[in-house]
């Protein structure tokens, strides 16, 4: 699969938000997630694939630091490697902004995501537990320093 990273564009917005809400128990509003498209201290990427997005990666930046709050790849693309395109994105923009440090948090049971993280060199760092809810659950901490 030929897959293109890009910046996220208010046009992308009902292909993200419906992709957003199937995959998370906690839903964001259109609104909310527009906010963040068009916010200058956010990194938005979208993967598109045959001319049709098929994952986003968020990721909000403050005084060095970036905090990868959201990714998500579409159930019947996966293992296609958008996600590890994303990170690896992120990443480099990360690196261009002069970031020391890059944060997220990640359930516990979710093995995808943590391989992913891990492939990608990201550091386990610490647990929090209960962190999650819709369902309960600890949340594992991974760094990624730059
Ligand atoms: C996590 C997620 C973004 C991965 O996206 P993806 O496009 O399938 O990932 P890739 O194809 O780029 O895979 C990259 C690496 O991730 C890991 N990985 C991805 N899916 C995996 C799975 N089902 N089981 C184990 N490892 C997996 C592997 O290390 C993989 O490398 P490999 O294919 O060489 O083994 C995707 O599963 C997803 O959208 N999950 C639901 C949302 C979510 O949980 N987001 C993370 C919240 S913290």
């Amino acid at each position: 699969m030929e897959i293109e990273i890009r910046r996220a564009t208010s046009a992308d917005l009902s292909a993200v938000s419906s992709l957003w809400q199937r995959c998370y128990s906690i839903p964001w509003s259109d609104a909310a997630i527009e906010n963040e498209i068009n916010d200058a201290s956010s990194v938005f990427l979208v993967a598109m694939a045959g001319g049709a997005l098929v994952g986003y990666a968020l990721m909000k930046c403050a005084v060095g630091e970036g905090e990868l709050c959201n990714i998500a790849v579409e159930p019947e693309q996966r293992r296609l490697g958008a996600g590890r395109a994303l990170v690896s994105e992120l990443l480099r923009v990360a690196k261009s902004l002069g970031l020391d440090v890059v944060m997220l948090e990640v359930r516990a049971s979710n093995d995808a995501a943590i391989s992913l993280y891990e492939n990608a060199g990201f550091e386990r760092v610490g647990m929090r537990k209960n962190y999650y809810r819709a369902p309960r659950e600890d949340a594992y901490l991974y760094n990624y320093y730059l």
